[in-house]
This record gives C-alpha cells, sequence and structure tokens, in this order.
C-alpha cells in the first residue's frame, strides 16, 4: 500500500516538473475555484444549520411552498408547521386580531390532508377553496345533514350499538367536575334516563331526532312506560333502579335529561339538518374526515344556541379520531376548532394525548386563556396547554394570562451597569439580573405581530393575513 502510495506519489511529482509554467498556473487556479465553492458550502451548511435551530421543527419557505400549519413571516418567508409533522396548535388572541384570517384560513388553504373546522359565519368555507367539500350549515338551505346515528348504525351487534348509545348519553350530558352533590346525582340519574330511552326507541328505527321528541313531550311516567313496552331488557335495566324512588327526584332527573336535548327536540333548523339521509343521499359522520374536508358552518350570533349541536359534533369527532388506525397512506387530518370555549367541556385533554400520534393535529383557537379557565379550570387548562407544541399569541389582556405567557417564554440574563462619580474616581459596577425575554404587558400590543412559542424558543412573527394576497 505504502510502496503504491510513493510510487502514485513519485508520478505526480514528475509530471508536475514536466509542465510549462502556463499549464502550472491553469492547474492552481481550477484547484483555488474548486476550493472556493466547496468551502463557500460548508459555511451555507452552517448557517442553515443555525437557522434550523432557532425555528425547531419548524420550516420556512415562499408562499406558494408552505404546506401545512401557517404561523405568520419572516420577511416575505413563511414560517410553518408541515401537515405531515406532528403537535397541536393553541392561537390566543382577543377578537378581529386575525386568528381566523391570519393563522387558520391561511393554514386550511394549503393544508395537504383532510379537516374539519368549525366556521363561524361561513368566512372560511368561502375562502378555501378546498377539494371535496362538505358542508355542514344548519341555519343553511342546501345542508349536507350531520347523522348522528352514523357511526352507530355501522355496528353488527345489539351489545356494540347498546354500548355506542350508551357513550352517545355520556357525550351529551358529560360529568362535570365542579358540580355539587345533587347536581352531581341529577346528571348522573338523568343520563340512565337518556340511555335506558335512546337505546330502547333506537331497537325500535327511531332516528335521534325522534327519541329527542318522544323523551321531550312525555311525563317521565309516559317515558317509562313506553320503555318497558319495548320488552328491550337492557334498555329496562337503566331505569329499574328508580322504582320506588322519591318521585320528586325523578322529576329531576328527567328535567336534566330534557336539558341535555332539548335542542335537538325544538329547534327547527336543527331538527332538519341532523339525522339518517333519505336513500341514496349524503350525510356527514365523523367517518367523513377520510374522505373530505369538512365545514361546520355557524352564525356568530347563533353560537350559543347551537352550543349543544356544535358540542356534540366536535365530541364525536374526537371520539372516532381517537380510535383510528393508522395505515401508511392515512392522509393527516386537522381538526380547527374556532371559538374553542363555545364547543362546551370537551374530554379535550385526553384526546390531545392520545391524537399526537395518529396522524391528528389539533388546532384551538380561543380569545383568551382566561376563557380557557372559566370551562375547564386551572388545573386542567395548565396540562391542557402542556400539550400544544405550538401557542400562537396575538394578544394577552388580563394580568393573569399576560403574566403566564410571560413565565412560558422565560427570562434571560441582562448585564446592567451602575455608574457612580466621586471627586476622586468614577467607579463602574457591573451585575446581572434575570429579566422577562417579553414583558407581560407586551403581550397587550402586539399589533402587527404576533409571538410563537415552540418546542426550541419563541419567533416574533408578521401576520399574515389571506386577503393581503
Ligand atoms: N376579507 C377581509 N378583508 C379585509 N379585512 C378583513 C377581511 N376579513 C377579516 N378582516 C379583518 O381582519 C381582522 C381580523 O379578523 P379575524 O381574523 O376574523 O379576527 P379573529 O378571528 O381574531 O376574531 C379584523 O379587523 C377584520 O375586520
Ligand atoms: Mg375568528
Amino acid at each position: 500500500m505504502a510502496e503504491w502510495f510513493g510510487q502514485t506519489l513519485n508520478f505526480c511529482i514528475s509530471a508536475w516538473n514536466n509542465l510549462v509554467a502556463t499549464d502550472r498556473m491553469l492547474i492552481i487556479i481550477a484547484a483555488a475555484v474548486i476550493l472556493s465553492f466547496a468551502a463557500s458550502d460548508i459555511i451555507t451548511n452552517l448557517l442553515g444549520r443555525k437557522k434550523k435551530q432557532a425555528l425547531g421543527t419548524l420550516r420556512k419557505a415562499r408562499h406558494k411552498k408552505a404546506k401545512g400549519i401557517r404561523f405568520g413571516l419572516i420577511g416575505r418567508k413563511v414560517v410553518y408547521s408541515p401537515t405531515e409533522a406532528e403537535g397541536h396548535i393553541a392561537v390566543v388572541g382577543g377578537s378581529g386580531l386575525g386568528k381566523t384570517s391570519a393563522l387558520l384560513i391561511p393554514t386550511l388553504r394549503s393544508w395537504t390532508g383532510h379537516f374539519m373546522t368549525i366556521d363561524i359565519s361561513g368566512d372560511i368555507c368561502k375562502n378555501v377553496a378546498a377539494p371535496d367539500k362538505l358542508i355542514y350549515d344548519p341555519a343553511g338551505k342546501n345542508t349536507v345533514p350531520y347523522n348522528i346515528f352514523g357511526m352507530i348504525d355501522k355496528f353488527h351487534n345489539d351489545t356494540a350499538k347498546d354500548e355506542a348509545l350508551s357513550q352517545l348519553a355520556y357525550l351529551l350530558m358529560p360529568p362535570t367536575k365542579n358540580s355539587d352533590d345533587a347536581a352531581s346525582y341529577f346528571l348522573s340519574e338523568g343520563r340512565k334516563i337518556l340511555i335506558a330511552s335512546l337505546i330502547a326507541f333506537y331497537h325500535q328505527g327511531l332516528d335521534f331526532v325522534e327519541i329527542c321528541e318522544k323523551i321531550i313531550s312525555s311525563s317521565w311516567q309516559q317515558l317509562f312506560t313506553a320503555i318497558d313496552n319495548t320488552k328491550y331488557t337492557p334498555a329496562i335495566m337503566y331505569i329499574n333502579g328508580f322504582a320506588g324512588s322519591n318521585e320528586k327526584n325523578i322529576s329531576g332527573c328527567m328535567q336534566s335529561c330534557t336539558a341535555s336535548i332539548t335542542l335537538f327536540a325544538t329547534n327547527q333548523a336543527v331538527k332538519q339538518s341532523i339525522g339518517r339521509p333519505p336513500e341514496g343521499k349524503n350525510a356527514i359522520t365523523p367517518a367523513s374526515l377520510e374522505n373530505h374536508n369538512l365545514f361546520i358552518v355557524v352564525e356568530d350570533a347563533k353560537l350559543k344556541l347551537y352550543a349543544p349541536l356544535l358540542h356534540i359534533i366536535t365530541a364525536q369527532t374526537l371520539e372516532f379520531l381517537s380510535a383510528r388506525k393508522i395505515t401508511d397512506n392515512y392522509k393527516t387530518i386537522l381538526l380547527a376548532l374556532d371559538e374553542f370555549v363555545s364547543l362546551g367541556h370537551l374530554e379535550i385533554t385526553e384526546a390531545l394525548r392520545k391524537l399526537r400520534k395518529r396522524k391528528v393535529r389539533i388546532m384551538v383557537l380561543t380569545q383568551s386563556i382566561a376563557d380557557l379557565d372559566m370551562m375547564y379550570g386551572q388545573a386542567e387548562r395548565k396540562s391542557m396547554l402542556a400539550n400544544f407544541k405550538y401557542i400562537a399569541v396575538l394578544s394577552a389582556s388580563d394580568s393573569d394570562t399576560q403574566e403566564y405567557l410571560a413565565r412560558l417564554v422565560g427570562r434571560h440574563d441582562v448585564r446592567n451597569t451602575s455608574i457612580s462619580v466621586s471627586a476622586h474616581a468614577t467607579t463602574r459596577t457591573h451585575s446581572k439580573s434575570k429579566e422577562y425575554i417579553i414583558e407581560p404587558h407586551d403581550f397587550a400590543h402586539l399589533g402587527k405581530m404576533l409571538v410563537l412559542l415552540h418546542d426550541e424558543g419563541i419567533l416574533r412573527l408578521h401576520k399574515d393575513f389571506y386577503f393581503k394576497h
């Protein structure tokens, strides 16, 4: 080996010596050019790596190439998290600051998987030209119906159907943490009446709205008799426990049951827009998400009224996605929950944990963290927020939220110098102190900017309103 190397070296040296001066010069210039290219490549790579570190798992690209969760701009480039990446997103900012038009709409326009979005007043649907659109708009004329029993009808055996029906009753009457003993009693016993009714009348071929109407229009005595008359034991078992109970208590339970379904039995628009579709027609179920993009359109003014409807659609979707079996060709699904608190109390923390690995990303948009506290309580809100890989802040007006965010962003060392002057000398004293990277009150007025907290730090981005393109 050494011998071969020595011979090659000797050959090169003698070839070099035989060259005329101009040839030598040409070779030296060519070598210099090659070396300078290599060096610039190394430098670019190093800089590139540095940029990547600052962005964490985020990417930066020109408008047309940025496909995924789009957070905002650095210069003319869009900072985004690619569709197939992992991580849920929370967007916090007061009304009119751009949650919908600077984050959600740009995201949905570029999303390469499927999505379901809550669409307040139809602004999103009008401005997102997604393929395979299905629009559920209870107040609109040509809505595709939402089929609440859709997923249950797919089971082949009665036990599975009954289990799914009791689960549906849980979604309609979710346990609440802050209620007193009496309220908990009426809730859990009222839920038994709902389960019994759903199971008994489902097997008689009734649709969801018909069952709700039957419950609302009956006294508890009439309802219990109707359930008994179905002779379907798994349903009857749920009301057997009421035998011999105090009538006032049973009335209270019945009231709690009817309160949870009143909207579905009384509101004309809702009644006409949910249920099994006519033969040969399409209906939305959470499973439609595998092949379509779903828009759930609700007028701003009707958000409160339709809250139970939005709640059940979202809760059923979360449940469906939590059981999603992943195959390689499944697309990443985005569940965009605009005006999140209007959807009522959801089992969101558990869903966030489960869905991370199931090619599902959740984007929650809310006006403030204080709103989350009112719905979920501080302890649950904290564990909920811990599951968001990205938090985009457009503003925070209350001091608790400002303080919380400032702490989340963290502190850095600041060097202070103080100068004291005496008759004989000037003395400089240096000290270090820890200060917030972003002061709490700065979150009140971010203006055209937003602050993005991500897995490896923070970024200040320009808002990227879709209507400015
Ligand atoms: N198509 C549009 N053209 C011009 N301005 C718009 C358009 N859509 C929304 N805006 C404005 O953009 C701002 C942000 O609106 P929006 O994204 O709906 O806020 P948020 O969702 O945070 O409540 C508002 O001032 C709104 O008036
Ligand atoms: Mg909005």
